[in-house]
Parts: structure tokens; sequence; C-alpha cells
């Protein structure tokens, strides 16, 4: 169930609900003016849990206080910012407050800080949703008795400018659903979450906001002679999907984003290890990416033009299957020798980033679960950062960091293009081992090569295999946010 946050300037100690998460920062001794209200009602709790030490206002920690009047809210929540106040901070302990609310079946929560910048509205609001989100759809819910409510209901509560506070909870939403359309994307499971469903999820967002939408299969992709994601896409009885969306928001050169859409990626003929392979539905993370920022770019109707772009199949191994060996050619003409069918996602991308060319573009930015190299190199923290203009992927990794999805560049260095010289085509799909992420990226640059472009390897970061505090494992969002905070930077 959505979660609708709503704004209100007020006193904390006006909110009446059943739970008011309140936030406060790590040097926190004594009350702060804007809670002593408050804290009167509650018989001066708050006061005696910050003398007493037993709420340090640490990162990440919580306290729960109740009272039994009928005024203010029945239960606070203390949540911890840590050393202090930041948007970052902001964006966690709301996260937090609303995870500690949805698991306790609250069904409602007021959250206050102070008096929040639009930054910090935005960010209490982007916090909440992604707190409250619960991926339910192929669960039997549990018995009626043993049911909670789920949180629905959020107010964000500000000391400061109404107008900051409404702004910043407005384009929280809109990013609020942006994320709910990735994470929810990369949550379902493979049977479900097929070519097709992209496709038709792309067909919604586009007429949810006015954009135009192509969606081409097999016999299309044939007549481009896209050979690389055809491939691809030869094992396999589903009909590949290459989904573009144009939002026209203002004047010039757009910026296309696309994403790897591996709706299944076994590996083919060079299949994995049965072990944990059921992760690889993550592989259309990608595509789930740019899905979820087109609809965010929709609803902050955004001055800008934007194309959308995914290439959606799954690998599989069958008769029909590519194999290594296979010399490939792409749409641009050039031919590429498959080493190892495992190594699909260039392939897709190479012919998608061939078809941005017609949309003239200002820049290309395209994210993808694309090497395991890439978990080796950066773990689940960073995404790999990697492109032909480096004013861009500075830009990107600005954009990374505002996001809260951090990136890190890697080197294209032209030595490492001796990895995927080929004896019988111009590359080959794979280089091995060694520097995989940057081989990988260096096949896509031979793409890109019209266009400043940026890679984002989100192999690590889209999907977290541990429980991250503020989220349960499983789909993190990323690479959503990184794309709308560029898109948005480049219309400020
Ligand atoms: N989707 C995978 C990348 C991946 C692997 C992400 C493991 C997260 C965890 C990609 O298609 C792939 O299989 N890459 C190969 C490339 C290799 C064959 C050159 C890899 O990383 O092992
Ligand atoms: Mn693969
Ligand atoms: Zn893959």
């Amino acid at each position: 169930m959505p979660l609708t946050i709503t704004a209100k300037v007020a006193e904390p100690a006006s909110f009446r609900g059943p739970l008011l998460a309140i936030a406060l920062p790590g040097d926190s001794k004594s009350v702060p003016r804007s809670l002593r209200a408050l804290d009167r009602v509650y018989g001066g709790q708050i006061a005696a849990a910050l003398r007493t030490r037993a709420f340090r206002g640490g990162k990440d920690e919580t306290y729960t206080l109740t009272q039994g009047t009928r005024r203010a809210a029945s239960r606070l929540l203390l949540v911890g910012l840590g050393a202090a106040q930041s948007v970052a901070a902001v964006r966690r302990a709301a996260a937090l407050a609303a995870r500690t609310a949805h698991r306790q079946g609250v069904g409602e929560l007021g959250f206050f800080v102070g008096a929040l910048s639009a930054e910090e509205a935005e960010a209490a609001a982007v916090g909440l949703s992604l707190g409250a989100w619960e991926y339910t759809e192929t669960k039997t819910a549990p018995p009626q008795a043993d049911r909670r409510a789920p949180l629905t209901k959020a107010t964000v509560l500000s000391s400061g400018s109404p107008g900051d506070l409404r702004q910043g909870v407005a384009a929280g939403n809109d990013l609020a659903a942006g994320y709910a359309v990735t994470r929810h994307l990369a949550m379902l499971p493979p049977n479900i979450c097929t070519p097709d469903y992209l496709a038709q999820t792309g067909r919604d967002i586009a007429k949810r906001h006015g954009m135009k939408v192509t969606v081409l299969g097999r016999t299309e992709l044939t007549k481009l002679k896209m050979g690389a994601f055809l491939a691809v896409a030869q094992g396999t009885s589903q009909d590949p999907k290459l989904v573009a969306l144009e939002y026209n928001g203002g004047k010039g050169a757009p910026v296309v984003l696309i994403g790897k859409g591996l709706c299944f990626d076994t590996g083919g003929i060079s299949i994995k290890p049965a072990e944990r392979m059921e992760m690889m539905k993550f592989d259309m993370c990608g595509a789930a990416g740019v899905l979820g920022a087109m609809e965010a770019i929709g609803r902050l109707g955004l001055a800008i033009n934007v194309v959308g772009i995914i290439g959606a199949t799954t690998n599989m191994p069958s008769g029909e299957a590519y194999k290594p060996g296979d010399v490939l050619t792409a749409m641009s003409g050039k031919t590429i020798e498959v080493v190892n069918t495992d190594a699909e996602g260039r392939l897709v991308l190479a012919d998608l980033l061939s078809y941005a060319r017609r949309f003239k573009p200002s820049a290309v930015i395209n994210a993808a679960t694309l090497t395991g190299a890439c978990v080796v190199a950066l773990g689940n923290t960073a995404t790999g950062v990697m492109g032909n203009t480096q004013a861009l992927v500075d830009e990107v990794l600005v954009a990374s960091r505002r996001a809260h999805e951090p990136g890190w560049q890697l080197p294209l260095w032209d030595e490492y293009k001796e990895l995927i010289k080929s004896d019988v085509a111009d590359m080959k799909n794979s280089g091995g081992r060694a520097a995989g992420t940057i081989t990988a990226a260096l096949l896509l640059a031979e793409f890109a090569d019209e266009y400043p472009w940026v890679h984002l390897d989100v192999a690590g970061t889209a999907y977290s295999e541990t429980d991250l505090v503020i989220m349960p494992k499983g789909p993190t969002g990323t690479p959503m946010g990184t794309f709308v905070e560029f898109v948005r930077a480049r219309t400020r």
C-alpha cells in the first residue's frame, strides 16, 4: 500500500496520532526549545532521557516514550541523527522511523526534526517512503488476527518556512514514486517481470505522463540489424523488447538514459553455477532504474528533454542459443567474437548505444548490473563509474553523491583494450578476470563514440543481500536517484 506523505508547519505538541518520531542530533544534552511544550505533556521524559544519556542521538539509535493523556501523540520515537543534522542524516532517520512504525503496525506517523530546508524536507519525504516500502506481491497475507496496519499516512512537521516544507515534500513524493517503480520491478520474480512486463510498465509510465513510447520486438530489432542484442535473445522464446520513452519537457538535445534489462541471466551456454543463481533476476536493475527515473521525471515535470531506453530479454541456454565462438555483427557494423555467453549485458547495451544516436543526445548515461568484478572492486558501497568525457563523469559523480548512491571512477585507459582484442573480430566480449569492469566498459565505449557518455556499473549497489537498517535486503533503488539528480541538475 502506498504511503501518503503530507507537509505541515506545526508545533510537534499539536500532532495527534499514534506515533510521532523526533529526530535529534548526537550532541543534545537538553531539550531544544521546539520540543519544550511536547516534553511538558510527556512529563519531562524527553529531558530525562537526554540527561541520563538513555538516549544519546547516535546514528540509528531509537528510544520510545509513552504517555497516557489525550494531548499530543500517544507515543514518541526518538531517532538519532548522529554527529549533526544533515540532509543525509535526516533521510536516514526518516527511513528508520518509517520502518519502525511500519513494523509496529501503527498505520500513521508524524516526523519532526525542527526547521527543515527544502532539501531536508525532500530528504525526509524520500526517507519515509524508502523505510515504509515492503514487497508483498507474491506472498499470502497473514491471518486477519495477526495482521498489522501498514504505514499508509505520514506527516512531515517543520517549524521552518512553509514554502520550503511544501516544495521539499512534494519533490520527495515524486522521487519516492520513482524509487517505488524501480524497487518493485527489481524485486518481482523473473517469471512475472518478463520483457513483456517491462514493456507494459514503460507504456503505463508514458501514458501517465504524456510521453511518446516505442516498443520494438524481435522483428523490428532484426530490421535494425541489432545482431548483438538479438544474439543474447536467441535462446529464449520470449520476445525481446527495446522500449524507448521520450519525455519532452524542454528545448535542445536530450539526455538519454539507457538500462540493461536482463529479466534473468542464466549465463546461457556458458552457464552459471546453480548456487545463488536466483539472484540473477536482479539483472534488470539498470532498466528498472531508467523506468523509475522516467516516472519521477514525469512527475517532477522537469524542464528538459529526456529519453529513456531499455533493452529487455533473458539469457538462456537452448538448442537455438548463441554460443562461444560466434561472431556477431552489431547494429553499428562492428563485429564481436563471443568468448563467454555470460558476458551478455554489454552485447545488449552495445546495440542500445547505437540506437541512441538517432536522438542526437547531449549526453548518454547507461546503467547495468554488468560485472561481478565491480562487486569485487567496490563492494556494495560504490557504483563503478566510467566514461569517455571527464566533465560528464564529474557531473555524474556529483549527481550520485546528491542521490546518496555514491559512485567511484575507474580508468578507461587504452592499455586495457589489449585485453579484448580478438583474432577473428573487432573485439571479443570478455577480457577474462583481470580488470573485468573496465574491459566491459571499454567494449561499450566502442559503441558510444558519437556523444559524451558515462557508464554506471551497479552490480554491487542495485540490490542488497543484507539488511541495511533503513531498508530490508533487496533492491535499493540505485541507480534511479543518480539518473534523476543528473537530469535535475541540468535544469538548474
Ligand atoms: N549480470 C552479470 C554480472 C553480475 C555477476 C552481477 C555477479 C552481480 C554478480 C553479467 O552478465 C555477467 O555474468 N558478467 C560476467 C562477465 C564475465 C563472463 C566476463 C561476470 O561478471 O562474471
Ligand atoms: Mn551474464
Ligand atoms: Zn548479466
